[in-house]
Parts: C-alpha cells; structure tokens; sequence
C-alpha cells in the first residue's frame, strides 16, 4: 500500500508537473470559462451589456459563485449545434450568496448562440430550479436570450415548458426573480411573467410575443424595440416590469436590495435589522393631513416615509398604476408590506390596474409571511365607461379576494377618505382587518357628501326653481350629511374602526399593533395550504 501523504496535515502546492488528467482538466475548463471568446464578448460590450459571467461577478457576494453543469454540450446534430462544442450550451448555472444568503442563479450567456434555449440548456435552468425548490433557496435568472433554439425545434420549445412547470410549482414557495438583461422574445417572456418580480434596464432590455418585424406583417404597425418592449412601456403600461434600472450596475443594487427584503422561502419569517429609529418616534408632521381640504391632493409617499424606520421605503412598481403605491418599509425592524392609495393620482381612486398591483402584492405578502399595512384614502372605485367595459369589476374584485384570503397581520389606517366598496376593498374589518385605525380627518362612508346630497335629495332639489336658494339647500344638506359621515365617528361607534388616532401616534400604534400580531400565524403552518403568487 502507498501511503498517499507523509504528513497528513501538509497541505502546500506540489512542485511536481501536474498529472495529465488534472491538464486536461483545466484546459476544458478554461475553454468552458472563455464562454464565446473575446470576439463576441467584446460585441457584447459593445451594445453596453455585460457578459453573463461578468454579471454573476457584479450581482453575487465576492468569490461566492459555484457552478455546474459547465461542461454540459448539445446533443443536438442538425445544423450542426453540437458540432460548436459549446461548453454550458449558452448558459451558466449555480449558487452563490446574496447579502450574505445563498441563493441559486442561472445567466444565460447571449454571445453564446444568441442565449437561445436549446435542450440541453433548458435542463441546465429546470434543474437549478429543482434544486432552489429543494433547497428552500430563492432562484434568480438573468435573462438574455434570442428565445427558442431555432436549430433544436420543438426539443427547445419543450423545454420551454418544463421551465414554465416549475415556475409554477415554485410559486409562493420560493421568491423567484427574473432580470431581463437584453431580449427576452415569444414565449419566452412568460417564464419571467411567472415569477414575483421582473427588473428592466433602461435602453437594453426588450420584452415581447411577437417583435417589431412580426408586429409589421400582421398589423402594419411600425414601432422600434424600445417602444414595443422597452422597460419603459413595462414598466408604465403593461404592468409587465416591477422595477426599472439605469444601468445593469444599478440593477444588480436593486436585486440585492430587494432580497434583503425577503424571507428565503415561505416557510421563514423576512429577515429583520436591528434600527436605531424610535419605536414612539412623534410623527407630528402628519397632522397636516387632518388640516388638508379633503379634495387637495399629496403624495402618500410622503406619509409613507414619515411613518417608516429611517425614512426608508422600496417602491415596487413605481411607475404603474400610480394612484396605487406599493412596496416594503422597516417597522421596528421588521419587513412590512405597504400597500396605499395615492391622492396624487386620480385622487387615490382604485382602477383595473391598481386593483390587480395590489392584488398580486397582497397575495406576494401573504405567501411569504409578510405583515400588510394599508393607508387609505380613496374616493372609490374610478367611473367610467373604459373602466366599467375594461372588467373593473373583474379586476377589482381580486383586489377583495386578496385581501379576504390572507392570514397574515393586516393592520389599516384610514387617513381621509374611504368611500364605497374601496373603503371596504382596502383591508376593512370586514376583509378581517385585524387592527383598523383612523384619522380624525377620516370619512367612511357610501360615498362623499356632494354626490350623496344629489341623490338622496334630488327630488326636493327639482323642486326649488331659484337657482340661488337651489344651492343654499344643497350646502345645508352636505353640512347635515358630512356632520354624519365626513368623519370617523359612526365607524368609531359600531366598531368597524377600532381606534381612531392622533397623527402624531400612528408610527407608534402601527408597530404596537404590529408586534401584538407578531405570532399570528405559524409560517409553518401555513406553507402547507399555499396556493402560489399567480400572475394577476
Ligand atoms: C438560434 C439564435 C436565435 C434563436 C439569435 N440567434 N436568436 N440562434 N435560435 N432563436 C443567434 C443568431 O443567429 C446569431 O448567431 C446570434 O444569435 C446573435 O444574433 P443577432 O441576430 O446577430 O443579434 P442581434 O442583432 O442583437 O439580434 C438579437 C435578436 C435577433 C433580436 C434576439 O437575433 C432575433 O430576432 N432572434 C430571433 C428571435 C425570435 O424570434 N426567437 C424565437 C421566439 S419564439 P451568430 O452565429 O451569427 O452569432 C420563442 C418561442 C418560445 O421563443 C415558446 C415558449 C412556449
């Protein structure tokens, strides 16, 4: 027998010549790391996007990347794609650590074969996902891709699917993200439409089912790849795209930013931070908001701020569905979901497009054990013909579900209006708030004063002919109806507000609130009934 070390603790570099089979190895692997070579890596530059590698490097914590599967090939022989012995066939695969947290990631490598799914490389995405599923670990994928391997046929379609399966399966138990680095064509942008958040970069990610030349030949249409699929028609109008970066460097921030925010999976709490901000902390700006003429508008931004630990807030989907502001705030150190109407747009009312923003981060909180705050002010739902035609009521009532459906602490404060079915949408009692707070400045009630006045008084208003005592009747009556109900009182008496609040108290009661429900529901428990973050 050969004893293998004189000395087990020895551990230096030998300085013998390297066995033939370690060579081999490391010339392949090398080869595997060169990815396109530097020719189409530099094109890449060129187009000012990184390489997948280089974004693994940027995006993860220092030296934590670990990869497989690089040398995995396609097995593909027509047109000759496993003739190019692509090493990772145009995508890499592995873990690393975010802020300290292990995460799994794949990066599809666009020099490579134009990032295009072929077989092999849509098994090297469904087993990380496996394995993320496995692990309890979030998954992120860095998309960059021409869509389905022409060359490979319905082999990379297929793979399509066993990719869009597992996003599915994924759902709510596992944050899943997706960074669209460059295009992100077909069907291809479904499995990114499947996640829980998409990030866009400004000027080089393209998302779309059919591309500007498609869009040509069926409708005429003439539009550029920005203007069709840019992250600015996502991020605005479709809805499609959650956040929005500069560049990929201030993308990668974000992703880590938005991580901090998340638990690893739904079966754990989201991480809290110890903070130097006072829980009783007085918030006596806020008292601006009782002084407010009801019909003048603010950004709730501003109250949101006021009430967070340091200040702080994350914005998801800034850019959409504007009269809805949704996103993460510290209370006290642990993670909240805020979900509030803005007065700054169309007065708070809730629309189609807010209805389902809301609705899905609800639905987002409530998977991953993520307590909602909820600030209203809202005159309702918005009238009109395009709403009512384009299924407010559809929309709207996910809104409701969401809200009846999650069991995790729901904490609402109602800072002026809450009209109609919004005032009931927006984490009423009913929807089983489990602490509701108001306002002084609050107005709960079936609708406003002026509109209430018209209806309930019309038959008497046609009746007075003097135009002038007409509206001297009507402000009577809107003084006696907003004595009534421009205010939280009635709401106070029967019990559907549990506390009305000083302004200056309401950082202080949320988080007492807050920490009463701390142990509300077991995460554990709860996992096992999950039904996912559908796409809504
Ligand atoms: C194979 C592809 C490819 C694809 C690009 N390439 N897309 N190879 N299959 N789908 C290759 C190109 O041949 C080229 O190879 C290299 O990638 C770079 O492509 P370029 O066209 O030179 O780059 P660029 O000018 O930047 O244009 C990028 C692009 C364009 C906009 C993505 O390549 C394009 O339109 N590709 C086709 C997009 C598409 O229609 N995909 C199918 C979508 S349907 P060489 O060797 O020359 O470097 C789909 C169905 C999914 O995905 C269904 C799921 C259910």
């Amino acid at each position: 027998m050969i004893e293998l070390f004189d000395d087990p603790r020895e551990d230096k570099k030998s300085d013998r010549p390297a066995p033939q089979s370690l060579v081999k190895f490391r010339q392949i692997y090398q080869d595997a790391l060169a990815g396109a070579g530097e020719e189409k890596n530099n094109a890449q530059r060129a187009k000012g996007k990184f390489t997948a590698r280089e974004r693994l490097s940027y995006l993860l914590d220092q030296d934590s990347f670990f990869e497989i599967k690089s040398l995995v090939e396609s097995n593909c022989h027509d047109f000759g794609v496993a003739d190019k012995h692509i090493k990772g066939d145009g995508v890499i695969t592995g873990f690393g650590r975010i802020n300290g947290r292990p995460v799994a990631i794949f990066a599809q490598d666009f020099p490579q074969l134009g990032g295009s799914l072929g077989l092999a490389h849509a098994k090297k995405i469904a087993d990380i996902m496996d394995k993320a599923l496995e692990a309890k670990i979030p998954v992120i994928g860095l998309l960059d891709s021409g869509g389905a391997r022409i060359q490979e046929g319905v082999e990379s379609l297929n793979g399509y699917g066993e990719i869009f399966y597992r996003n599915v399966k994924a759902s709510g138990k596992i944050p899943q993200i997706s960074v669209i680095l460059g295009p992100c064509a077909g069907g291809a942008a479904y499995s990114p439409a499947l996640t829980d958040f998409i990030f866009m970069v400004e000027g080089i990610s393209h998302m779309f089912i059919t591309g500007p030349g498609a869009v040509k030949a069926a409708t005429g249409e003439e539009v550029d790849f920005d203007t069709l699929g840019g992250s600015r028609p996502h991020s605005e109008k479709s809805g499609v795209c959650h956040f929005v970066a500069k560049s990929e460097q201030d993308c990668f921030r974000q992703v880590r930013e938005l991580l901090s925010f998340l638990p690893q999976n739904n079966e754990e709490k989201a991480p809290s931070e110890t903070t130097t901000d006072i829980v009783d902390r007085p918030v006596h700006v806020l008292e601006r908001v009782c002084e407010m003429d009801p019909k003048k508008a603010f950004r709730i931004h501003h109250v949101i701020w006021r009430l967070a630990d340091d200040y702080g807030f994350f914005e998801i989907h800034q850019n959409f569905a504007k009269n809805v502001v949704t996103g993460f705030i510290r209370l006290g150190g642990e993670v909240v979901g805020v979900i509030a109407n803005n007065p700054a747009c169309l007065g708070g009312a809730l629309d189609s497009d807010a209805s389902d923003k809301a609705a899905r981060f609800i639905r987002f909180l409530n998977a991953f054990n993520i307590p909602i705050l909820t600030l209203v002010d809202t005159g309702g739902y918005l009238p009109g013909v395009a709403q009512e035609h384009g299924g407010i009521i559809r929309h709207g009532a996910k809104l409701l579900y969401a809200y009846a459906e999650a069991t995790v602490p729901k904490v609402t404060l109602v800072l002026r209006k809450a009209y109609g079915g919004a005032y009931i949408a927006m984490g009423s009692k009913y929807l089983r708030g489990d602490f509701n707070f108001a306002f002084p400045s609050a107005e709960i009630a079936v609708m406003g004063p002026r509109g209430a006045v018209e209806i309930l008084y019309s038959r008497d208003l046609k009746k007075e002919t003097d135009e002038q005592k007409k509206e001297e009747l009507k402000q009577k009556m809107t003084q006696d109806y907003s004595d009534k109900f421009a205010a939280p009182y009635q709401a106070a008496s029967n019990g559907s507000i549990d506390e009305i609040i000083e302004p200056a108290e309401a950082r202080s009661k949320i988080i007492n609130a807050l920490r009463i429900l701390k142990n509300k529901r077991d995460p554990k428990q709860h996992c096992q009934c999950n039904t996912g973050n559908i796409p809504l």
